[in-house]
C-alpha cells in the first residue's frame, strides 16, 4: 500500500524504514512528509492508500472531508491518543481508523519521573549554572522522594508504571481513576480515593487520563486551590487537561511550586517544530519560560527506541492487515 506520513521526523525514519524491510515482498511505499496535517495539506495525500498521522496532526471534519474526496478512507495513527480525530465524522465517512494502543508505557512513565527529579534537584538549573562556571550550591535544595504523598490521575498502562516506579522510592502513593485498580493496592500499597482527597493530601500530583470532555481542565483554578501549597504538578499526558492560564497564577502566587510539562494545550504548531530564528508568537509558552520552577520538554516522552521501534512495527501490522482484506488488530471507533 502507499502510505503517506504526514508530520514525520527524522527520528522515526530508520524505524519505519526497517520495520518495513522486514515485510519482505508484502512491504509498503512509504512517503515521508514534513507538513503537518491540515486542510491546506491534505492533498499531498492524492494517491495514497493509507494516511498516517502522529499526534499534532489535524483529522478535523474539514480536514477528513477533503482526504475521503482524494479517495483516501484509512487512518493510520502513530500514537495511542486519539484525540485529534474526529472519530464521529470519520465513522459517517467509512473511515478506518487505527492507533498504537500501547507502544512503551514505560517511556512515558519514566520521563514523568525524570521531570519530577529534575524539577526537585534542579538538575537543569545546576547544570547551567556549571557550564557558567559557578560551583555554588545556593537556590538549589531539594527534598527526599521517599515518605512524599503522590497523587496519580490515571492508572491505567502508564499511571500503573508511575505508581510501581515511585513505589520503589518509598513514596505514599494514592490515586483516582474512574475504576479502581487494586492490584496497584495489594502491590504498592496505593489508596484508591476521589479528585477531592488526592488534590487535598498529595505533594506531587501526576497526571495520567486521555484528554476528553470529562478530563479537560481537569486542573483548573478550583482544584490547583484545594492542593497544597508549593505542590509539585506533572502532566505527560495531553496539555488539555490542565487550564494553563490557571496553572500561571497558581505559580505567580507560588500555590504551584514546580510545574513540570511535556505537552501542552496550544502545542499544535509549536512543538516538534524549531523556532530558534523567529519570533515566539504564544505569550502563554513565553510566560512559562520564565519561572524557574517550570520544566518543558516538547512531547518527548514516547521518545526511546523501544518505543520507536514498537510503534512502527504496530502501525504497518495495522496497515498490512487492511492490505489483506482483514480488520486492523487496532481498529477504534468512535
Ligand atoms: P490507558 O488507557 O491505559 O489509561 C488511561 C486511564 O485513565 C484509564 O485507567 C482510564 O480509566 C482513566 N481515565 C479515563 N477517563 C478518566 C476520568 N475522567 N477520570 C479519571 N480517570 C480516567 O492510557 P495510557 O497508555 O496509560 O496513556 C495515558 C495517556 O498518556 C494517553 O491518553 C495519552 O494522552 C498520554 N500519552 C502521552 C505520551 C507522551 O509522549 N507525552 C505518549 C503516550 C501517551
Amino acid at each position: 500500500m502507499k502510505i503517506v506520513f504526514f508530520d514525520a521526523h527524522a527520528f522515526e525514519q530508520e524505524s519505519f524504514e526497517s520495520a518495513n524491510a522486514a515485510l519482505g515482498s508484502d512491504k509498503h511505499e512509504l512517503v515521508m512528509i514534513k507538513a503537518n496535517l491540515n486542510t491546506t495539506t491534505a492533498d499531498l495525500a492524492r494517491g495514497a492508500d493509507v494516511v498516517s498521522i502522529f499526534v499534532n496532526d489535524n483529522a478535523s471534519s474539514e480536514v477528513l472531508e477533503k482526504l475521503s474526496t482524494l479517495g483516501v478512507q484509512r487512518l493510520a495513527l502513530r500514537s495511542a491518543g486519539f484525540n485529534h480525530v474526529d472519530m464521529k465524522r470519520a465513522q459517517e465517512l467509512g473511515f478506518r481508523v487505527a492507533n498504537v494502543p500501547a507502544y512503551s508505557p514505560y517511556a512515558v512513565a519514566e520521563h514523568a519521573v525524570a521531570l519530577m527529579l529534575a524539577l526537585n534537584r534542579k538538575i537543569v538549573r545546576a547544570s547551567n549554572r556549571i557550564h557558567d562556571l559557578n560551583f555554588s550550591l545556593d537556590g538549589l535544595v531539594g527534598f527526599d522522594m521517599n515518605g512524599k504523598t503522590v497523587g496519580v490521575v490515571g492508572t491505567g498502562k502508564i499511571g500503573a508504571i508511575v505508581t510501581k516506579i515511585l513505589h520503589g522510592f518509598g513514596c505514599k502513593l494514592l490515586y483516582y481513576d474512574v475504576f479502581p485498580n487494586t492490584a496497584l493496592e495489594t502491590s504498592y500499597g496505593a489508596q484508591f480515593t476521589d479528585l477531592d482527597v488526592l488534590c487535598r493530601e498529595s505533594d506531587i500530583i501526576t497526571l495520567h487520563t486521555p484528554l476528553t470532555p470529562q478530563t479537560k481542565h481537569i486542573i483548573s483554578a478550583e482544584r490547583i486551590a484545594q492542593m497544597k501549597r508549593g505542590v509539585m504538578l506533572i502532566n505527560t499526558s495531553r496539555g488539555g487537561l490542565i487550564n494553563t492560564a490557571d496553572a500561571i497564577e497558581a505559580l505567580k502566587a507560588g500555590q504551584i511550586g514546580y510545574l513540570g510539562i511535556d505537552v501542552y494545550e496550544q502545542e499544535q504548531g509549536i512543538f516538534f517544530n524549531d523556532f530558534s530564528d523567529t519570533v515566539l508568537q504564544d505569550d502563554m509558552i513565553a510566560r512559562l519560560m520564565t519561572f524557574p520552577n517550570v520544566l518543558i520538554t516538547s512531547h518527548q516522552a514516547f521518545l526511546t527506541n523501544t518505543a520507536l521501534h514498537n510503534i512502527a512495527e504496530t502501525t504497518l501490522a495495522n496497515i498490512s492487515a487492511w492490505a489483506a482484506g482483514r480488520n486492523s488488530p487496532n481498529e477504534i471507533s468512535a
